[in-house]
């Protein structure tokens, strides 16, 4: 999917314009403050139907407006198109997706697939499991239909299960946990299965950007203990999870973690050289999702490039990037930082938009 177009009406300080962004690479320039972030943020609502920044997207509303909107057109790989658009009110928030108001912003994400990569991206190699799980989600769901409904339908049953372990209603268990078994080992199943696809395009991905690296891994881990079936785990650990009051296997407790010779990359790894990683994995996804025989490519957003890498990493990105066929966007406050010139560039001052130099079809606001 492609961005074709985007409106926005009082989206923080921007106050109103249109834009039709190229199918590939995209460069947003402007001066700090200037709306670059926010611009983005208007892109990532339209696939996610929220912020990438803040979980309150109420925060989204020009200050002294009483509403924001966000609508924009997609296009598939084969020409079908979508409108997709996302209103926000004082407490509320509108979806809409082909002239209908979906039942959830899954409509939205399955139809317009957007990654971010900002300078919080390292979290998801530095930090706690939960963004790691929702890395794989997000490729799984695309590639495995059944997927969601497995995890919509697991994580049902794992809160019935928690209840009844709080109330110490053992003798109820067996049959939740019977049903956590079927559909927790579909959704371990699931992620394994991606993490084995994604593995040889990550590893073609690092060389770009780690030429020094020989070796890579990437191994999923289930969340329970992979010597025994799920439902073994959870009759093992059944007074543990009495004493918890919540169960402590399965596959929300699931994981990925990256070697690198034959090390944790957490470990061994350089700040930068965690950056880079994280951009190769983020890219290695958006590729098998190019690769992959779905409507769907990715698009990305690249948020602040120049402050994120050095030069010399910047510009093979953006070599690399240029190569792909997938959409990008990416900001900066300075189009020296690259030495590749990028034509379709848009200027934003002081939350006015400026397309003056950029590709004809693109309207002026
Ligand atoms: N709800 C809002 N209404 C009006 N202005 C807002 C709102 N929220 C944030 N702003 C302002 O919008 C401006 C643009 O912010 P944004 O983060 O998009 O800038 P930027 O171009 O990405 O800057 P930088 O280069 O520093 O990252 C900032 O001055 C910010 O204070
Ligand atoms: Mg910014």
């Amino acid at each position: 999917m492609t961005l074709a177009r985007i409106e926005w009406l009082h989206l923080r300080n921007l106050a109103t314009g249109s834009w039709c962004p190229d199918p590939g690479l995209n460069l947003i320039l402007g001066e700090n403050g200037s709306g670059k972030t926010s611009l983005l943020e208007g892109i990532h609502l339209l696939g996610r139907g929220r912020s990438f920044q803040t979980t309150l997207v109420q925060q989204l509303i020009r200050h002294g407006q009483t509403e924001a909107r966000v609508t924009g057109t997609v296009s598939d790989r084969v020409g079908f198109r979508h409108s997709l658009g996302v209103q926000l009110g004082r407490g509320t928030r509108e979806l809409h997706l082909d002239g209908c108001k979906p039942a959830s912003s899954v409509e939205l994400l399955r139809t317009f697939p957007i990654r971010v990569i900002s300078p919080v991206s390292t979290a998801l190699l530095k930090e706690g499991p939960r963004q790691r799980r929702q890395f794989l989600d997000f490729g799984v769901f695309y590639e495995n239909a059944g997927f969601l409904e497995a995890w919509r339908r697991y994580m049902k049953v794992l809160g019935h299960r928690n209840a009844l372990l709080r109330e110490k209603k053992t003798h109820e268990l067996e049959a939740w946990n019977q049903e956590l078994e079927r559909y927790g080992t579909m959704v371990a199943e699931a992620r394994a299965c991606y993490g084995a696809r994604l593995l040889p395009l990550l590893q073609d991905t690092v060389k770009c950007f780690l030429p020094a690296v020989s070796r890579i891994e990437l191994k999923t881990a289930p969340g329970w203990n992979e010597q025994k079936s799920l439902i073994q785990a959870l009759r093992d650990e059944l007074p543990g999870d009495l004493r918890q009051g919540y169960t402590q296997s399965g596959p929300h407790r699931g994981d990925f973690s990256l070697g690198v010779e034959g090390r944790s990359a957490r470990a061994y790894l350089s700040r930068g050289q965690t950056k880079l990683l994280v951009y190769a994995l983020i890219l290695a996804q958006s590729r098998l999702m190019e690769a992959s025989d779905t409507p769907h490519t990715g698009c990305l957003l690249i948020d602040d490039l120049a402050s994120e890498l050095d030069g010399h990493n910047r510009n093979r990105l953006v070599d690399f990037l240029a190569e792909q066929r997938l959409q990008c966007f990416i900001t900066a406050t300075d189009a020296t930082a690259f030495n590749r010139v990028i034509p379709a560039c848009v200027h934003l001052e002081q939350g006015r938009f400026r397309t003056d130099i950029i590709q004809s079809t693109t309207k002026t606001t």
